[in-house]
């Protein structure tokens, strides 16, 4: 069902796990299948340093936040809110209609992290 450019980004994702020291969290459920995806981020004066995912998620989730979390660093937190989740798709060279919801897990979960670095530095004042 999956094409071979998913199924090789499913059997070797990139940045899993929690960025150590992280200062942006975000994470989403998806109504439609009850996944959860929690995106960690390290975002150093508006500039995402690193970015890392764990997921309850499908192969699909997997794959979607492993290009997704990729095509961020390095970006700065404005052009991180333009990632949609049809890039990624474009980026996996495709998903089966029935997997598209799973890609935008990861979109919401890289908005709901910059939110919660734009809140946290609201508190702070900045
Ligand atoms: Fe739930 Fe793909 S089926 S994330």
């Amino acid at each position: 069902m999956y094409n071979e450019r998913v199924m090789k980004e499913f059997a070797a994702p990139k940045n899993v796990g929690e960025v150590e020291g992280y200062n942006a969290i975000g994470t989403v459920g998806n109504e439609s299948c009850g996944d959860i995806m929690q995106i960690t981020m390290k975002i150093e004066d508006g500039v995402i340093k690193d970015a890392k995912f764990k997921t309850f998620g499908c192969a699909a989730a997997v794959a979607s936040s492993s290009v997704a979390t990729n095509m961020i660093i390095g970006k700065t937190v404005d052009e991180a809110l333009k990632l949609t989740n049809r890039q990624v798709i474009e980026e996996l060279e495709g998903l089966p209609p029935q997997k598209i919801h799973c890609s935008v897990l990861a979109e919401e979960a890289i908005a709901a992290a910059i939110q919660n670095y734009k809140e946290n530095l609201e508190k702070q004042g900045n």
